[in-house]
């Protein structure tokens, strides 16, 4: 079933577990992850953002299956527009039904961050979806001035934020950043800064750039305080890995096939996720701790 994110992440955020967020770019990823969070029983957000749209799939095109999938499943299902910034992208999507958007205003001076996601909140809860804003800014893997901890949220202002925008749920700057980071290189996180935005803010925390942080900083960063984590370059990296070892098995694959194998590999990540950041067998079917997900 298709809910709100906030539905989803209130949830998390009561019990302390995190929630996968997939960028899911074609239906084999948007199966992929809703059929592994069938099987473990546990929610999903399925999010892409303008670029991802504009380069390969739009929302009219994917909305129709999402909801179609969602239907299929007894789990809870989040569609998120992921680092939405025009407000036209962003009111589209409200309109077509995604129950969550992001508003990205982290490379804005603050006052301005704070009013252009205080209008998308207005507008987004006027049409019964939920909003993600971020203060601070998640940069650049492979650019390690993007790491800058100048550019971390400052607890206090995070509060601020919150109250003015009336956001349901937060990205904070950490220590992750987007992408692939260098060979080797696992990111450090300033855990006890999560703590202390936990603390003061109470409320659901998002953490952007999930792949490449290594499972002991994912548990880690459930256990401070994250209930939601972006995944994209790590998804897109199992279903590549997958067709290619498919191709290596057998040469003359076709195409289908290969999207099949891909499909696989990416729903076994995504199982394999669930476990780490505890969102396995958070919803089973028939039990009462699906209420307050209608
Ligand atoms: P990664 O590609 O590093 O997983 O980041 C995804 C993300 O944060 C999308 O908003």
């Amino acid at each position: 079933m298709l809910v709100s994110m906030k539905a989803i992440l209130d949830d998390a955020n009561r019990r302390y577990y995190g929630v996968m967020a997939m960028n899911s770019i074609n239906i084999e990823m948007a199966r992929a992850g809703i059929m592994a969070a069938e099987e473990e029983h546990s929610p999903i957000i399925v999010q892409f953002g303008p670029g991802q749209m504009k380069n390969h799939a739009h929302a009219e095109e994917m909305l129709p299956v999402i909801k179609e999938l969602a239907k299929r499943v007894h789990v809870p299902v989040a569609l998120n527009l992921d680092h939405g910034t025009d407000f036209h992208i962003i009111a589209d999507c409200i309109n077509r039904g995604f129950t969550n958007v992001m508003f990205d205003g982290s490379s804005l001076p603050y006052e301005d961050n704070v009013s252009r996601t205080s209008m998308i909140s207005a507008l987004a809860h006027g049409m019964g979806c939920s909003v993600e804003g971020e203060l601070g800014h998640v940069g650049q893997a492979a650019n390690s001035d993007d790491m800058d901890q100048d550019l971390y949220t400052d607890p206090d202002q995070a509060l601020d934020f919150v109250q003015r925008t009336g956001v349901d749920a937060l990205a904070v700057a950490v220590g992750t950043a987007h992408g692939a980071y260098p060979k080797g290189k696992i990111p450090k996180l300033d855990f006890d800064r999560l703590c202390q935005l936990k603390e003061t803010l109470q409320m659901p925390l998002v953490l952007h750039g999930g792949s490449g942080s290594g499972e002991e900083n994912l548990r880690k960063a459930v256990a401070s305080g994250i209930n939601k984590i972006n995944v994209c370059t790590d998804a897109f990296a199992a279903g590549k890995k997958s067709m290619l070892k498919a191709l290596e098995q057998e040469p003359d694959l076709d195409y289908m096939h290969l999207c099949m194998a891909a499909e696989a590999g990416i729903k076994q990540f995504v199982k394999d996720f669930m476990k780490v950041i505890g969102s396995s067998g958070r919803y089973i079917y028939g039990e009462t701790r699906q209420v307050g997900y209608e």
